[in-house]
C-alpha cells in the first residue's frame, strides 16, 4: 500500500492507495482510513479524521474527538497544538512540558511523545483494519513547508515512536503545500491539463488550525509533460484558525463582562471554535448562543450566557485576519499582543493578508493563481477575500514593481475562476467540504487559460466576479 498521513495541528488523517487498484491507473482511487475513537463517554465511533488532541482522565489517555471536547473542560489535563510545540524552538521539544497548563508534576509528555501518540492511534486503526503493521508500509508524512530541520527531525522521531518506518521501509516527509497541489491535480486531472500553463506561478495559501504556510510553485510545461518547482517558502508562522477562536473567545468574555478562570476560558474557546464554523458557513444564521458554566458547586445556577453574532465573527475574520492591505504593508510586531501570553510563540499580528504581502514582496513574484488549502479556508467568503486582496492590491503592485505585463485592472476584472473540491493534504478528503480550491486568473498573452469555466462538486457554476 502507498500510505500518506497528514499530521495536523488540529486534525490528523491517513489515506492510502492500493497497488492492486493502481496498476493501470494514473490516479487510482484514494481511500481514507476510518479511525475509531472515543467520541463521548463510553461511545467509540469511526471518523475520517482524528482531532489532534490528548486528554488525561485518571490513568487513561484519550486522543481524538472526546479528548478535544472533554479536554476543553480541563485544560490542565489536555494538550492541543502539539505540532506547534514541536516546532517551537524556544522550548526543549523532547522535554516533558505538556500539558502546558498543568503544574510541573502534571506535565507528562514531550511534544514528540504527544505527536507519537496520535500516530500510534492511527497505526492501531490501520493494524485492526488491514491486519498488518503500519510500520511494514512505506509512509509519506506531511510537514509544513516552513518547518525547519529540527522540527522535521522531531516529526520523524514521533513517527518512529509510533513504530512507523520499520526495517527496510521508507518514511518520507512531504511539504503540505506540495501535497495540496498534487491532490488538487489528482482530483482535477483534465482541468489541470488545461489550466496549468508553462511559466505559471501558483501561490499555495495554506492556513490550518495553527499554521499559515505560503509557498510559490512554478509550473514548467513541455507538451503534456508538466513539472513543478517550489520557488519560495514563507516563514514559519504560528497563525491559523485557532487564533480566530481565541479572538472570538476574548470578545465573548468581554461581552460577559466577567474575568473567567482558565478552565472557563478553555471551554469558551472550544465553543467559539464551533460557533465560528457555524456562523461563517451560513448566511442565514444570525447568532450562536454561548454558555459558560459557573465555577464551584452551583454549576448550572451560576452559568453565564451571551451571543456571538454572525456580523461579529465576519468582522473579526475579514477585518482582523484578512484586512485589505498593500504590498508594502508589513505585519505589525506588537509586543503587547495578547497572543503572546499563551505559551506558544504565535505571531503578534493576526492579519494573514499582511503576512502574505510580506511573503509576496520578498519573493518578487506575481502569482497567476492561488490554491487554497486548510480548514481556515472552508468558508468560501474567506477564500474570496484573500483572492480579492491579492488581485486588487498585491498582484497589481507587484506587477508594476517587476514590470511584468498582464495584471492590469481590465485583465483582473475579467478573470476566470476555477473551483473544485480536493483533498486537503494527502490524507484528508473532506466529502462535501471543499478545502483545497484553486482561484485562477488568466495572464495576458498566456494561452489556454482564458474562457475556462468554474467546475466542481459543491460549487455553483458562474463567473468569478
Ligand atoms: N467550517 C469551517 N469554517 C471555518 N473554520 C473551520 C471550519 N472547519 C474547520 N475550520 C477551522 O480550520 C482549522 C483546522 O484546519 P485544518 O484541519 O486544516 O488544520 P490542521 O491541518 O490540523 O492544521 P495545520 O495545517 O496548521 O497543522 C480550525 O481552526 C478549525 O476551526
Ligand atoms: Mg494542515
Amino acid at each position: 500500500m502507498a500510505v500518506g498521513i497528514d499530521l495536523g495541528t488540529t486534525n490528523s488523517a491517513l489515506s492510502f492507495v492500493d497497488p492492486a487498484e493502481a496498476a493501470d491507473a494514473d490516479f487510482p482511487p484514494i481511500h481514507v482510513l476510518e479511525i475509531p475513537q472515543v467520541v463521548a463517554p463510553a461511545r467509540t465511533e469511526p471518523r475520517r479524521t482524528l482531532p489532534s488532541f490528548l486528554y488525561l482522565e485518571g490513568s487513561e489517555t484519550f486522543v481524538g474527538t472526546y479528548a478535544r471536547e472533554q479536554g476543553a473542560l480541563a485544560p490542565t489535563k489536555s494538550v492541543y497544538a502539539a505540532k506547534s510545540w514541536l516546532s517551537n524552538a524556544e522550548v526543549d521539544r523532547t522535554a516533558k512540558i505538556l500539558p502546558w497548563d498543568a503544574p510541573e508534576a502534571g506535565r507528562l509528555f514531550s511534544p514528540v511523545e504527544v505527536s507519537g501518540k496520535y500516530l500510534s492511534h492511527i497505526a492501531q486503526a490501520w493494524q485492526d483494519q488491514q491486519g498488518t503493521a503500519l510500520g511494514d508500509q512505506d509512509v509519506v508524512l506531511t510537514v509544513p513547508a516552513s518547518f525547519d530541520e529540527e522540527a522535521r527531525e522531531l516529526t520523524v522521531a514521533a513517527a518512529k515512536e509510533a513504530g512507523l518506518g520499520g526495517e527496510g521501509r521508507k518514511l518520507t516527509l512531504i511539504e503540505e503545500p506540495a501535497a495540496a497541489f498534487y491532490s488538487w491535480i489528482a482530483n482535477h486531472l483534465s482541468q489541470s491539463q488545461k489550466s496549468l500553463t508553462d511559466g505559471m506561478n501558483v501561490l499555495v495559501c495554506d492556513v490550518g488550525g495553527g499554521t499559515s504556510d505560503f509557498t510559490l510553485i512554478r509550473v514548467n510545461r513541455t507538451g503534456d509533460r508538466v513539472e513543478f518547482t517550489r520557488t519560495a517558502v514563507g516563514k514559519h508562522l504560528l497563525l491559523g484558525g485557532d487564533n480566530l477562536d481565541l479572538t472570538l473567545a476574548w470578545l465573548a468574555e468581554s461581552k460577559l463582562g466577567k474575568q473567567l478562570s482558565l478552565r472557563q476560558r478553555s471551554a469558551l474557546r472550544r465553543q467559539c471554535a464551533a460557533a465560528k464554523e457555524k456562523l461563517l458557513a451560513s448566511d442565514t444564521l444570525p447568532s450562536v448562543e454561548i454558555t459558560v458554566l459557573g465555577g464551584g458547586s452551583s454549576l448550572i445556577g451560576g452559568s453565564m450566557k451571551t451571543q456571538l453574532m454572525r456580523e461579529e465573527a465576519l468582522e473579526l475574520a475579514l477585518e482582523g485576519f484578512l484586512p485589505a492591505c498593500a504590498l508594502s504593508d508589513k505585519p505589525q510586531d506588537d509586543k503587547r499582543s495578547v497572543f503572546r501570553e499563551l505559551g506558544l510563540p504565535y505571531v503578534s499580528d493576526p492579519a494573514v493578508t499582511r503576512h502574505l504581502a510580506a511573503f509576496l514582496e520578498s519573493a518578487h513574484t506575481a502569482p497567476d493563481a492561488i490554491l487554497f488549502n486548510g480548514g481556515f479556508f472552508i468558508p468560501a467568503l474567506l477564500r474570496q477575500r484573500v483572492a480579492d486582496v491579492v488581485e486588487r492590491e498585491l498582484v497589481r503592485q507587484e506587477a508594476s514593481h517587476s514590470g511584468e505585463p498582464g495584471f492590469g485592472s481590465g485583465g483582473l476584472r475579467r478573470r476566470c475562476v476555477l473551483r473544485a473540491c480536493a483533498l486537503d493534504g494527502p490524507g484528508r478528503h473532506r466529502a462535501g467540504r471543499p478545502a483545497a480550491d484553486l482561484l485562477h486568473w488568466p495572464r495576458r498573452g498566456a494561452r489556454g487559460v482564458s474562457g475556462a469555466a468554474r467546475v466542481g462538486r459543491g460549487h455553483d457554476a458562474g463567473a468569478g466576479s
